[in-house]
């Protein structure tokens, strides 16, 4: 008899399957017993009539508890009516383990708890339809630099340079070296690679130590920054704009099934096409002061600041040129206007705000080394960097976008905790 995931169930109609998976819900008439079945791929409703399954069989259905895991035998059969479109005639039933008072019931339960319990709140079909979509994103944005030609080079996360700010560092000691840095992201290193390569991505964890408490912020999350030679930040701005419209129209067509069931508008989607909204940040502040916001000019904006421009448009907004002290040392001055950097923050619409932060880099030895001294960072860390200044420098530019924002937006989610499996926030370090 052969096995088949649930997924795959269309290809075996008429035909007699095993399923191996766990009884996410149950009802009876009585008469007939109807098993909700999940295997990890899919969900599927087994029934079978007392009668017509020897009666041990059908006995097996009062013992059989929620998350219980088992594997069972029947006859696949296409119903319209059905759900999911399938179900499954049973003809046997084998019970792996009875699960004792799994502690997550269909009735409504509070966050608090859920989060506590995440390593067992990832088997919900909310969650199950969440991490697809996480996962078709994060293809999306590999098969996108990989069609591109761009190189993805892994950049390290103990490091000995401070890559954003010394603010909201996690610090190791290591060994007889000093202190170590948990990457707050990939960026020097991707300078050093675009050197090397042209047009590079890097993809992997990176560490902030936010003492925010915010629906936008984790401790780690997960980045993808590309880095390219010879790119001005409008290029920049303009591969961020196709960039994001590959990744969302792929993820609508590749996830469709998923976001309905999580009652995403997807007309809202369809609509990220380039070209996107812009603004610079002078406009924004004035926008923000005249909608009663206290900003003043020379600060980042705020979490609610963001909310307030991001729900401006239907598109994503780039708001650009910020000013000198609000970014990071490694930004290049506007040549036109010395307060300000050639940077841009990239806001999703509905309210999500910053999802991508990006910038041209300053390309010129002695500028570097004085923004380095300003900021008092430990000049001997950055030898190596400088070195890319003085050998062979070239104008260049890259950016980073956080794939938890991201999912939270593509999935309507209102809070990122639940867009990464094991999310880390200040108060969370388990599961
Ligand atoms: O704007 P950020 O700090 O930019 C950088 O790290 C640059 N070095 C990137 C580059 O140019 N290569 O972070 C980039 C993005 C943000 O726009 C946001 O989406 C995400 O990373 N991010 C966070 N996501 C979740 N929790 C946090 N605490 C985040 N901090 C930043
Ligand atoms: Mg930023």
């Amino acid at each position: 008899m052969p096995f088949c995931y649930i997924e795959e169930i269309g290809k075996y109609v008429s035909q007699k399957v095993t399923i191996k998976g766990w009884l996410y819900n149950k009802r009876s008439s009585g008469k007939i017993h109807f098993l909700l079945i999940r295997d990890g791929t899919g969900m599927i409703q087994s029934v079978m009539s007392k009668g017509e399954v020897p009666d041990a069989v059908f006995e097996t259905y009062d013992k059989l508890t929620q998350e219980s895991s088992l594997e069972v035998d029947g006859v696949v059969r296409e119903d319209k009516r059905a759900p999911r479109g399938y179900e499954l005639t049973l003809t046997d039933i084998r019970i792996i383990q009875i699960a004792q008072d799994y502690p997550i019931t269909p009735k409504e339960h509070g966050t608090d708890f859920l989060m506590d319990n995440r390593h067992l709140w990832l088997r919900s079909s909310r969650q199950q339809a969440i991490m697809r979509v996480r996962n078709e994103i994060i293809y999306a944005m590999r098969t996108f630099f990989y069609e591109k030609r761009f190189i993805l080079i892994d950049t390290p996360i103990l490091t000995g340079s401070i890559g954003e700010t010394a603010t909201t560092l996690f610090e190791t000691q290591y060994f007889d070296l000093g202190k170590a840095y948990l990457a707050q992201t990939g960026q020097l290193y991707n300078e050093a690679a675009a050197m090397a390569f042209g047009r590079m991505y890097c993809f992997g964890p990176t560490f902030r130590a936010e003492k925010s408490k915010t629906r936008r912020h984790l401790t780690e999350f997960w980045m993808v920054e590309a880095e390219m030679a010879f790119y001005d930040n409008e290029d920049n701005m303009k591969l961020q704009e196709e960039f994001i419209e590959y990744v969302v129209q792929r993820v609508l067509d590749k996830s469709k099934k998923e976001l309905v069931s999580l009652e995403r508008d997807l007309s809202k989607l369809e609509k990220i096409r380039r070209p996107f909204e812009r603004m610079s940040y002078d406009e924004a502040i004035n926008h923000l002061k005249k909608n009663g916001s206290k900003i003043e000019w020379g600060s980042d904006l705020g979490g609610e600041d963001e909310t307030i421009l991001a729900n401006l448009y239907e598109k994503p907004l780039f708001v650009y040129n910020y000013p000198r002290q609000c970014k990071a040392f490694y930004m290049k001055p506007n040549p036109q206007r010395a307060d300000v950097v050639l940077c841009s923050d990239l806001l999703a619409p509905e309210g999500y705000g910053e999802i991508v932060g990006g910038s041209q880099r300053d390309d010129d030895y002695d500028s570097l080394v004085q923004r380095i001294k300003e900021e008092k960072l430990p000049l001997d860390a950055y030898k190596w960097y400088l070195d890319l200044r003085k050998y062979g420098t070239v104008i260049h530019s890259g950016f980073g976008l956080g794939v938890e924002r991201t999912v939270a937006w593509i999935c309507g989610l209102p809070h990122i905790r639940e867009t990464i499996p094991f999310p880390r926030m200040i108060y969370r370090l388990y599961p």
